[in-house]
């Protein structure tokens, strides 16, 4: 269901409020400062756990999503604690602090409405800690899919399209094929909610520790039936973004289907850094001539005819998430089927 507008206004939302029914009491979580998972413009991400159960299952859809991640079953519910990340000598007033509070606040109540998805990164509950809230997330083992990628190119040959032996974390082309359908599952999903997640990259795709992908990072998610919300973090994710939204600042699923076409390209040139050559401030420019990513060594032709689909300077030309999504399936079909010619890894070790 899609939310009514009212529904996702932040300024009705307290973050003190006891009524919501997501809000963890800060005592039952167990934050373990010395390991933190990830950093973000705004936050920081360490690992915790969960302390009292009971608690927990007070909330029917809170309920679901642990049942359905089974982490009732393990006997510690490990999760990651988002925390706001705010200098206290770096803000010059209260305001400053308040617009990060607020967009804290909007990443919470969106993924409260979301709902649960197997692709999706799960929200478990919120808790404030001094002012801010923090987000109580599904824990992934796996860190984000940009490190994953960056660590596992050490060991990727470009030339001779081989990896060495000893490389724990094993990946091969069939893998990274079924990541990238992961991704676009998650975001078929967000599509058929109105939902536009505007920061789709290899750094928001978090891996389980069974190397499922799951779509997060919603602090640029919007309705589109709301009215545009203006973007406030001191960094844009420039290289991802549609020509329409560098040139008019317009954004809509199909511009989320051109960033999934540079996570394709992170993915396939494993962990590149895309257009590294090119500054942000001449992005506009050289997609205005027409240029594009080039083809990543261990792409196939089809594989980056679909990259270039997601291209297209012309939105309504791009193809749609299901139908991505059907051609990644044949491609992993076909790759299923012999061994795809390109890419040869030795001495696969067990995952
Ligand atoms: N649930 C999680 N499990 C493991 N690592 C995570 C998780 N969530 C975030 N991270 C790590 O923290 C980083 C920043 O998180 P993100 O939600 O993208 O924050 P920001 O909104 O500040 O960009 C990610 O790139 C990843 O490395
Ligand atoms: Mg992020």
């Amino acid at each position: 269901m899609i939310p009514r507008s009212s529904e996702l206004d932040v300024s009705r939302s307290s973050t003190n409020s006891m009524l919501d029914a997501w809000q963890v009491d800060k005592d039952s979580v167990a934050i373990d400062k010395h390991t933190v998972l990830g950093k973000g413009a705004f936050s920081i991400v360490y690992k915790g756990h969960l302390k009292h159960e009971s608690q927990l299952w007070t909330n029917a859809r809170r309920k679901s999503v642990i049942l359905a991640l089974g982490m009732a079953k393990a006997p510690r519910m490990d999760v990651a604690i988002k925390v706001i990340h705010y200098n206290p000598a770096q803000q010059t007033s209260d305001t400053n602090l308040g617009i990060n509070i607020s967009e804290y606040m909007r990443e919470i109540l969106l993924m409260k409405e979301l709902g649960y998805h197997p692709h999706v990164l799960n929200l478990i509950g919120w808790m404030t800690s001094g002012r801010a809230p923090s987000l109580i997330l599904e824990y992934c083992s796996k860190g984000d899919l940009r490190h994953y990628l960056k660590d596992m190119s050490e060991y990727v040959d470009m030339e001779t399209k081989q990896i060495s032996t000893g490389y724990e974390n094993f990946v091969g082309l069939k893998d990274l094929l079924r990541i990238s359908w992961e991704v676009c599952d998650a975001l078929v999903f967000f599509s058929s909610k109105k939902l536009v997640h505007r920061d789709v990259a290899a750094r928001n795709v978090m891996l389980t520790d069974k190397l499922v992908a799951k779509l997060g990072d919603f602090g640029l998610c919007q309705y589109l039936t709301k009215e545009p919300y203006p973007v406030k973090r001191p960094k844009l994710p420039i290289k991802w973004m549609a020509i329409e939204s560098l040139q008019k600042g317009e954004f809509s699923s199909k511009t989320d289907v051109w960033s999934f076409g540079v996570l394709l390209f992170e993915i396939f040139s494993i962990g590149e850094t895309p257009y590294k050559n090119i500054e942000n401030m001449k992005m506009l420019l050289h997609l205005i001539d027409g240029k594009r990513l080039e083809k990543p060594d261990l792409c196939s032709e089809q594989l980056y005819d679909l990259m270039r689909g997601c291209w297209n300077a012309d939105p309504t030309n791009r193809p749609s998430f299901e139908e991505i999504r059907g051609k990644l399936s044949n491609l992993i079909e076909e790759n299923s089927q012999d061994d795809y010619g390109y890419i040869q890894f030795l001495d696969i070790p067990e995952i």
